[in-house]
């Protein structure tokens, strides 16, 4: 199979298009490895999945560009699209909200724009387990309502969902939308928690902690979302009118992947502190605008539709994480 990734220099897409390069599949690799964190982050995750070997492309272009996404494009030939470049992030959202707009309103309509106009046979997509918002019925499930975002960044995850279901109506292709749980792991991000925990704590700096630590994640080990991602590929859903995960009764499923544990910050940071044989000092802050209390993703759907099984516990991944950071920064 020949897939395109979009996001392919980003922490989950070059994971992705490293798995599926494994298991021989070609891949044409799509980001435009903006500055939102380190570009320099972006190209060593391009390097090594180039190096890793495999029949892979890659274009530095930027997909919210329709000209330039089907410019490049013109002359390949793909199968499925893993559309997964975004603006991600929440807090960066309420600073930069024209970032959202164009890379995840504009690039996901272009996505889908392109997936009819080369009429592929699946589209799988990123969206997040911020659309549930500040929604009080836990966990988390694909069939509980997420009308009411509480940042830009889900808004614009939650919009994605609903501009694929018009698509999965009106040109019958078959979509599955991804939504995901705090990843993290090796080569993960910088602006997310783990890495800033794990950076301040190295430095001998105190962690700014939210909420006074009163705060949940259901947190994904890298791993474990590739499995669920490459499952939800190999698996398009029918067009054949039965209700898929989600709601939807068009080829449109949307699946939760976490690990079905919801887990006290305040645990994270032991394990990040134990990781890292240090003292941990923190610095208490109050609940920041945009970010929700908790998250816990109810899994059933996709365990029972695709065989996921999320197999790492933070207890085995956060070291993993540490020790992969250390060794990035020689630290
Ligand atoms: N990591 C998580 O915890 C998490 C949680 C929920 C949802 N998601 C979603 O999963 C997807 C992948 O996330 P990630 O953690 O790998 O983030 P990431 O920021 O590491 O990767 C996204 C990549 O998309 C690229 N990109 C952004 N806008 C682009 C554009 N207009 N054109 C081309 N490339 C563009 C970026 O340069 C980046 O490399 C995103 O859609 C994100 O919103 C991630």
């Amino acid at each position: 199979m020949r897939v395109l990734v979009t996001g392919a220099a980003g922490f989950i897409g070059a994971a992705l298009a490293e798995r599926l390069l494994a298991r021989g599949d070609s891949v044409i690799g799509i980001d435009n490895c903006n500055d939102y964190y380190d570009p320099q982050l972006k190209f060593d995750r391009v390097n090594r999945v180039e190096r890793a070997g495999g029949d892979f492309l890659f274009y530095r272009l930027d997909f919210a560009d329709m000209g330039a996404l089907t410019d490049a494009l013109e002359a390949e030939a793909f199968d499925a699209i893993v559309h997964l470049g975004a603006q991600a992030g929440v807090r960066y959202s309420l600073e930069n909200p024209a970032a959202y707009v164009q890379s995840n309103l504009v690039g996901h309509a272009n996505m889908l724009e392109l997936a009819r106009a080369r009429e592929v046979a699946h589209m799988v997509y990123a969206s997040s387990s911020s659309v549930y918002g500040g929604n009080d019925k836990l966990p988390f499930s694909v069939d509980d309502r997420a009308d009411h975002p509480v940042s830009l960044y889900a808004a614009t995850k939650r919009a994605d969902e609903m501009l694929s279901e018009s698509y999965a109506h009106l040109f019958r292709i078959p979509q599955t939308g991804l939504r995901f749980f705090t990843v993290y792991g090796p080569w993960g991000r910088p602006d997310m928690a783990m890495w800033i925990f794990t950076q301040k704590i190295l430095a001998g700096e105190p962690i700014p902690v939210f909420n006074k630590g009163e705060m949940w994640r259901d947190f994904t080990y890298i791993d474990d979302i590739i499995a669920g991602v490459v499952a939800a590929l190999d698996n398009p859903p029918a067009d054949d009118g039965t209700h898929k995960a989600g709601g939807s009764a068009k080829p449109h499923a949307i699946y939760n992947i976490g690990n079905h544990r919801s887990e006290k910050l305040t645990r994270l940071i032991e394990l990040i502190g134990e990781a890292c044989g240090r003292e941990v000092a923190i610095d208490w802050q109050p609940m920041q605008k945009g970010d929700v209390t908790r998250t816990y993703a109810d899994i059933d759907a996709i365990q029972r539709n695709l065989g996921y099984q999320p197999s790492t516990s933070i207890d085995v991944g956060v070291p993993r994480f540490v020790e992969w950071y250390r060794g990035y920064h020689g630290v």
